[in-house]
């Protein structure tokens, strides 16, 4: 079985990206891993703080690991938005393949201090544990928006600079990074995603030397997640349109079967949206 390591260097010679979809319970996971299996492409399955506590870490590996195992497939599991030291060691000790550090908010000085700190622990532990660095405020929340996020870079003079992202990799030793570009979490309920900046993807690219992760990936037009790909993007997060497409589901079965009790008759629907959804995104990320 090929390793994420192996696989990111590949995705980007092809010039495709690998998706990565949070998920907090086992519908999810199905039906993301079952798309996947169809279209024969790698995934990344994400729990951040919160979805790894209501799923349960331990359980979240055992679950992406025996997939993995039983299908010889290559999906991974990644800690995503791990904002605290405890996490960390709790994505570690319980076998995430991925570990996304998330100081995006933090001062440059700080943030670079946190990562490289943990870093250097996980690699201590488990060097085959891959570290994403975040640079850049892209806001929080895979939720529907009605504003921009407070404090979100968008202006061209807020996003992730070349230079910084190139001395954010050097100094902490991360294997990936995510900047802000032009990206945010969660999605507008009535009005269109602000554009990526392709020029600024690529230069990042090129000054960190290292593959790109894009968050915040709902809503973004197809035109713009090509071009990311072609700028230098590995990988793509995408949550709310699949919470969005998880809770319609859900809805319309409740509708229509208002006395159904039984909760897999009940996710049915839910699960063949979702794996709507994911089919769409991954056909276009892994685009040749
Ligand atoms: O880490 C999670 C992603 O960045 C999801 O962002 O909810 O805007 O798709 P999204
Ligand atoms: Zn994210």
């Amino acid at each position: 079985m090929k390793t994420l390591k192996k696989l990111l260097k590949e995705t980007e010679k092809k010039k495709v990206a690998i998706g990565h979809f949070n998920v907090a319970e086992t519908s999810q996971l199905k039906a993301i891993f079952e798309v996947a299996k169809d279209l024969g492409v790698p995934v990344i399955i994400g729990t951040s703080e919160g979805e790894a506590g209501f799923l349960g870490r331990k359980q979240a590996v055992a679950l992406v690991k025996s997939l993995r195992e039983e299908y010889k497939f290559p999906i991974f599991l990644n800690s995503d938005h791990t904002k605290s030291f405890e996490e960390i060691k709790k994505a570690v000790a319980t076998g995430y393949d991925a570990i996304l550090f998330d100081g995006g908010t933090l001062p440059l000085a700080e943030n670079i201090k946190q990562t490289k700190k943990v870093v250097q622990y996980v690699k201590s532990k488990n060097p085959k544990i891959l570290v994403e660095g975040e640079l850049g405020n892209i806001g929080s929340g895979s939720i529907i928006r009605k504003e921009l996020p407070k404090g979100a870079a968008i202006k061209p003079e807020d996003l992730t600079k070349p230079e910084d992202a190139a001395w954010f990799v050097k100094e902490t030793g991360v294997d990936m990074l995510a900047p802000a570009v032009g990206n945010l979490h969660g999605m507008f309920k009535d009005a269109p995603e602000p554009r990526l900046d392709i020029e600024r993807i690529r230069a990042i690219r090129k000054a960190a030397g290292v593959p790109l992760v894009l968050h915040g990936g709902s809503g973004n037009t197809d035109e713009d997640f090509l071009a990311a790909i072609d700028a230098g993007v590995s990988i793509i997060h995408i949550s709310t349109e699949l919470r969005v497409a998880w809770r319609n589901g859900l809805e319309q079965e409740l509708k229509e079967n208002p006395e159904e009790i039984a909760p897999y008759r009940l996710l049915a629907k839910s699960v063949l949206d979702v794996k709507e959804a994911v089919k769409t995104r991954l056909k276009l990320f892994n685009k040749k």
